[in-house]
């Protein structure tokens, strides 16, 4: 009884969506495409999310970003990230991503990225909370499948508000919030305020989803135990490592790390114009190897390669040490 209680209550569940787990893949834009989230799924990821998908690209149909909504009933429950400032054309996104028949939809108002944040969307959305607001009426108005919200802190440290943010993204229709727990101006570093999560989670009545600087399986069930969270993103964490999902040992020799990457590998070559892709494949594969005692040589031949096979060939050789 005891047991069956504590997996009751660990489950994540998003308005009727149940999970699996309650961790989950972050989006990460050049990162979580359909192989990526596919293999993370094999490795037990609830659900993974989309790389940022602009709303004018969608509403246009740009064929780059229509190339971006591909996906497979094996990686189900899947989400798709919105981003963009304007309500209207939001809204006529999240009509058109209905085509895709996502599980779940999201609203980037946490990136940082001069490039999103300078047309107003992405975390300068957290400066303009009636704009945010609408922008969760709209899309939630328009898409037929809940609709979350992943957020930071606040501006700065001397304008956080998480609280509020969060409370306004409830009201106007969202499924559940993602907290990263840094501010705009802290970017991707510094420290992350555990305190904040904890704080959203007892504001709402929504699942909370906590994201930042998780390196583990355990850092990630332990940020659940300390906030009270319901779930954790995992970005950067699970790039090269998608047994981050899994409570298994994490792979510890040359041979197992090159069992992962080989199956990366395929699925890059199934669903991916691998050749022509080949600087991030081999930025992909290199990642499995990062501070492994006895991967220097291997990492450094698989940056000196020309080609998939070469590559697939170094992975082999790596197999059977
Ligand atoms: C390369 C990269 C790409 C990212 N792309 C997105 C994105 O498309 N949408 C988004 O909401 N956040 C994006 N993020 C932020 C992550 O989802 C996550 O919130 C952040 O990296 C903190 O989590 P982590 O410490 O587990 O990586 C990106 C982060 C990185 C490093």
């Amino acid at each position: 009884m005891p047991f069956l209680l504590l997996l009751f209550v660990t489950m994540l569940r998003i308005a009727s969506l149940h999970f699996s787990s309650p961790l989950i893949l972050a989006p990460l834009a050049g990162y979580t495409d359909l192989p990526f989230r596919l293999l993370c799924r094999r490795f037990g990821a609830g659900f993974c999310v989309s790389e940022m998908i602009s709303c004018h690209g969608l509403v246009y149909r740009q064929p780059n970003t229509l190339r971006m909504l591909r996906s497979l009933p094996e990686e189900r429950p899947v989400s798709f990230q919105l981003f963009g400032a304007e309500p209207e054309m939001m809204a006529e996104a999240a009509r058109i991503l209905m085509e895709f028949s996502p599980d779940m939809v999201d609203i980037n108002m946490g990136c940082p990225v001069k490039k999103v944040t300078k047309k107003g969307a992405g975390a300068a959305l957290m400066t303009e909370p009636k704009l945010a607001e609408s922008i969760i009426a709209k899309v939630t108005g328009a898409a037929t499948v809940p609709v979350t919200v992943k957020i930071r802190l606040g501006k700065d440290k001397k304008q956080i508000n998480a609280v509020e943010f969060a409370q306004m993204a409830e009201a106007a229709g969202a499924a559940a919030v993602t907290v990263h727990a840094r501010t705009w101006a802290q970017g991707f570093s510094g420290t992350i305020d555990h305190n904040a999560i904890t704080a959203v989670k007892k504001a709402l009545s929504i699942p909370v989803i906590g994201n930042g600087d998780i390196l583990t399986h355990q850092d990630a069930r332990q940020m659940m135990a300390t906030t009270g969270c319901d779930g954790v993103m995992i970005g950067r964490g699970a790039l090269g490592a998608p047994w981050i999902f899994s409570d298994r040992a994490v792979p510890a020799t040359v041979a197992e790390i090159s069992n992962t990457a080989l199956m990366h590998l395929d699925l890059i070559e199934q669903f991916l114009p691998a050749e022509k892709m080949l600087g991030y494949v081999k930025n992909q594969m290199c990642r499995y190897f990062k501070g492994v005692y006895g991967s220097a040589a291997l990492r450094r031949e698989i940056f000196a390669t020309g080609s998939i096979t070469a590559i697939r060939q170094l992975l082999s050789i790596g197999q059977r040490q």
